[in-house]
């Protein structure tokens, strides 16, 4: 058990290290080694990691992979990503090509609001605090200025302030709930800094309202934060293609294939134990683009999940049909995504990446995004309902296995052509790798 610490912060890394060793590592020298092979040797470099968050000890790496062939509106990327799950940028690359091949994808922004709200305590006349609000309005907006110059300098900034009574909900609780356009930034950082302004403009204002009794007069700001939730931050992807072109599996017809496709997408719209692992497949291929290009993943997460909820049941955030001869399938997204700002401009890896993707805006690399969710949708569906999932699943992972059981670089070939056409199980290549071992000693 290890004791509280105090002034942690204050340490050096090294102490910092020792500290650690000292009270969770069985082998101390051998958890430091590790903790230091994965420093970066540029020490510039590392001091930036270092700097991200507060107690850095080392680093964690996930792999950056890039699946190719994407063609979005007739425009062809790689995207990069950033995952650590074996079988998901193989899959995007699959299915990438896949609809490279029928068109590719097309994608449409649909809106692009952000959401902040200051959530306040008032106990009082609901109509006075009305009137005090239309009085005070063109205050909250001037108190913005300097804040909004830049933004709106680019045609961005504050777009409204609303009262909101949420007294059904909860006594004495109202919101001022507020609408940003946030161009080329996520834009946490600009809405919360408009929002902690807006709330002290309320409050002073309050103060000094005439109209207000005594205990009218002392709104309290509970807290201002922005939303994660944007339903109107949203983009649709979408692909289409003659059900005959889609000749997926030799042992079903197109027709039955786009049939039992639409049919698994349905059931995810209706089961929230499938939907919820239907809707998972889809965050492999947005959180990897989201992370790659330094992006909030759990905000993105967050408002995509409330988004799936958003009739009172979790359903799937995508959707397939057959319209007429076609086969139509379609994802529809919350997403708030920034390209400046934030890590963009600071790690050397998401630079690249964005680069990768020729610098987009924040509304191209939402449909970039949606694509890789559909994408990878698409994939794990199209093997759930043909092959099963395992089989590419495993082929995927059985490097994993390999190098669990410490393989050489030779038996990872003889392995890996050994299992090609085998369904691969952790119980069969172990099995496997220790007879050979056997058999050579
Ligand atoms: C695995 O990471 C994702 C899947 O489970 C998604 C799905 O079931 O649709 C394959």
């Amino acid at each position: 058990m290890s004791k509280p610490v105090k002034g942690f912060s204050k340490l050096t890394k090294e102490e910092k290290i020792s500290w650690l060793s000292e009270h969770y590592f069985n082998d101390k020298e051998k958890g430091i080694d590790v903790l230091k092979k994965y420093w970066n040797k540029d020490e510039r470099l590392q001091q930036l990691h270092d700097e991200f968050i507060e107690n850095t000890i080392s680093n964690y790496y996930l792999p950056l992979g890039i699946a190719p062939n994407f063609l979005i509106n007739d425009k062809l990327y790689t995207i990069p990503m950033a995952i650590e799950e074996s079988s998901v940028v193989a899959a995007a690359s699959r299915a990438a090509k896949f609809w490279m091949d029928r068109g590719g994808f097309k994608t449409e922004v649909i809106a692009t609001e952000k959401i902040g709200q200051v959530h306040f305590r008032y106990e009082g006349d609901p109509e006075k605090l009305q009137q005090f609000f239309t009085k005070i309005k063109p205050a909250l907006f001037a108190s913005l200025e300097d804040l909004t110059a830049n933004m709106r300098k680019r045609g961005g900034g504050i777009t409204g302030i609303s009262l909101v009574d949420k007294t059904d909900a909860l006594d004495y609780y109202y919101q001022l709930h507020c609408t940003f356009e946030t161009l080329d930034a996520m834009g946490a950082n600009f809405i919360n800094s408009c929002l902690e302004r807006l709330a002290d403009v309320l409050q002073k204002e309050a103060d000094n309202h005439r109209d207000f009794n005594d205990t009218e007069r002392d709104i309290e700001v509970v807290m201002s934060i922005l939303s994660n939730y944007v339903p109107n931050c949203r983009v649709r992807a979408e692909v289409r293609c003659p059900i005959s072109s889609l000749n997926e599996d030799p042992e079903l017809t197109p027709a039955s294939f786009a049939k039992k496709f639409v049919q698994a997408v349905k059931i995810a719209q209706v089961e929230p134990y499938r939907a919820v692992t239907h809707n998972k497949g889809i965050m492999n291929g947005i959180d990897a683009v989201v992370l790659a290009t330094g992006n909030d993943f759990r905000a993105v997460e967050a408002g995509i999940h409330a988004y799936a909820a958003r009739d009172g049941q979790y359903r799937s955030l995508s959707h397939a049909e057959i319209d007429g001869d076609d086969f139509v399938f379609s994802l529809e997204i919350p997403l708030a995504l920034g390209t400046v700002g934030g890590l963009t401009n600071l790690h050397p890896l998401v630079k690249l990446s964005l680069e990768i993707l020729d610098f987009p805006k924040a509304t191209e690399l939402m449909q970039i995004v949606a694509v890789a969710g559909l994408a990878q949708n698409f994939a794990a569906v199209r093997s759930l309902v043909t092959t099963g999932i395992q089989k590419g699943h495993m082929k995927m992972h059985l490097l994993n296995i390999l190098n669990q059981l410490e393989a050489t670089p030779e038996e990872k070939e003889h392995f890996t052509s050994l299992f090609q056409d085998k369904v691969v199980t952790h119980r069969d290549v172990t099995q496997a790798v220790e007879d050979y071992r056997k058999n050579k000693a």
